[in-house]
């Protein structure tokens, strides 16, 4: 990847710009409006939120702002734990497309999965849900359609369906990158979205890290963010602040070494969020 307009091309052939601007966390209102128009003059293409996020409005405010076609635009959204099932998901779906001001997504991805722990029918909800996304797919409404949080147990359903997912958005960060998932995801075709690829900024403060960024001119934010890239993972990295989202997508013309990237993957679990899908 050298610039963040170039893309991942996905399962169905469609093209995702390869890195995201995270918003969870984002509060609605002015700081959201002004972050997302930050974001795309920094040059970012490529917005992620989430229905959970409540900030889908000042998003779509955003939008109506920035002088940018709505093409040239990969806009991601998911559907909450609150509205899984055939019926709700569409319902869902069609306030987040309201509330962003737009006609269609990019991206619409399951947000966490149904579980055995929490739902006896876990695997008919998630089916359900996936059912309703395949409508939504088929008749253009989203581009490419995905789930976020599933572990391979979660995703062996979904596999056989007629549609496979085409991203699995998880979180993701030196000392968190879950590997049994990631090569469940690469084996079966599916991109591996990063969330809080800064670790939520718990990954910032590490001397280690910083230690290496400072031999590459660079700051342990664009390390983890280019790390994630040189991994083939989409990193998603969340700010309101002008000068880091700047920073953050200032992480090209440079590559991490082939030992510096073995220190990092092998960094054991040093802090982040460590949401489980089975015990959150
Ligand atoms: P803020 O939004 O106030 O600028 P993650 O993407 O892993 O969830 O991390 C997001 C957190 O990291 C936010 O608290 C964000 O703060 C902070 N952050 C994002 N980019 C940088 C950066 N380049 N330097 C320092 N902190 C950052």
């Amino acid at each position: 990847m050298g610039q963040i307009t170039d893309t991942y091309i996905l399962n169905n052939g469609y093209h995702i710009p390869c890195i995201g601007f995270g918003t969870w966390q984002s509060p609605d209102g002015e700081t959201t409006v002004s972050a997302v128009r930050s974001a795309v003059r920094a040059g970012y293409r490529h917005i992620d939120t989430a229905a959970a996020y409540k900030n889908e409005t000042s998003i779509g405010k955003a939008l109506k702002l920035i002088d940018i076609p709505r093409t040239e635009l990969f806009i991601t959204s998911k559907v909450w734990d609150d509205s899984r099932g055939y019926g709700k998901t569409i319902q869902s779906f069609q306030k987040t497309l309201d509330d962003l001001q737009t006609d269609y997504l990019d991206l619409y991805l399951i947000h966490w999965p149904a579980t055995k722990y929490r739902c006896p029918d876990w695997e008919a909800v998630n089916l359900d849900t996936w059912r309703a996304m395949t409508e939504l797919y088929r008749k253009g409404y989203i581009k490419a359609m995905g789930v976020s949080n599933f572990l391979p147990e979660h995703l062996e359903a979904l596999m056989r369906t007629e549609i496979i997912p085409m991203v699995n958005q998880i979180e993701y960060h030196p000392g968190q990158m879950q590997e049994e998932v990631v090569d469940y995801c690469k084996q079966n075709g599916i991109l591996i979205e990063a969330w809080s690829p800064l670790g939520t900024g718990r990954m910032l403060s590490d001397q280690r890290l910083q230690d290496i960024a400072s031999n590459y001119g660079k700051s342990a934010a664009q390390l983890c963010i280019r790390w994630c890239l040189q991994n083939g993972v989409l990193p998603l990295p969340k700010s309101v602040t002008p000068s880091r989202i700047m920073e953050n997508a200032d992480v090209f013309g440079f590559d991490i070494s082939d030992e510096d990237m073995a220190e990092i993957n092998s960094m054991p679990y040093f802090g982040g969020l460590g949401l489980h899908p089975n015990t959150r």
